[in-house]
């Protein structure tokens, strides 16, 4: 028997302002998706802006449903519509972002397990790591480079 351990270097930046240029601008495309969430539920307002290697920039926001599990979260909205349209361009980057409606989200609010398996999907499709940006409405922003620093041991289609 042998252990084996797991780990991953995320980057965090203490504010908006400290992201690169690119970033900021697609992490602002965040927060206007974020302001478009249909979430009269949870009251819980996610936005999610991708950046494609055409220079496109695909955004979505959480959209619930009376029936709770036939909703879907902003970063999924997102990157099926980015699959749907564009499906031969490379996914370079995600900036996510959430705000709530009862208290402030001061702290990085990271993709659902659920949305952390769709993008790999996508990572592995494309062969090329997509790097994450996320962020509450406030404060700090975490960087991943790749979905597989959030989600070690993904499932793909080499277990089928
Ligand atoms: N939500 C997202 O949009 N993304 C996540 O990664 C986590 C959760 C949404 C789903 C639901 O509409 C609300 O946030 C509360 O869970």
């Amino acid at each position: 028997m042998k252990k084996i351990t797991i780990s991953a270097d995320l980057v965090v930046y203490e504010n908006n302002a400290e992201l690169p240029d690119d970033v900021q601008k697609l992490m602002q495309e965040a927060i206007d998706a974020r302001e478009k969430s249909y979430s009269p539920y949870s009251q819980f307002k996610v936005g999610a802006a991708i950046l494609l290697e055409n220079g496109e920039v695909v955004t979505g926001s959480n959209q619930e449903n009376a029936s709770y599990p036939a909703g879907l979260c902003a970063e999924r909205t997102a990157i099926f519509y980015a699959g749907a349209k564009y499906p031969n361009t490379r996914i370079l980057k995600m900036a996510l972002t959430a705000r709530s409606e009862k208290q402030e989200v001061a702290v990085p609010t990271p993709p659902c397990g659920s949305c952390r398996q769709a993008i790999a999907e996508y990572e592995v499709k494309q062969d090329q790591p997509i790097e994450i940006f996320f962020m509450g409405e406030k404060g700090k922003v975490v960087k991943a480079q790749s979905v597989s620093d959030l989600l070690p041991l993904i499932f793909d289609s080499t277990y089928l």
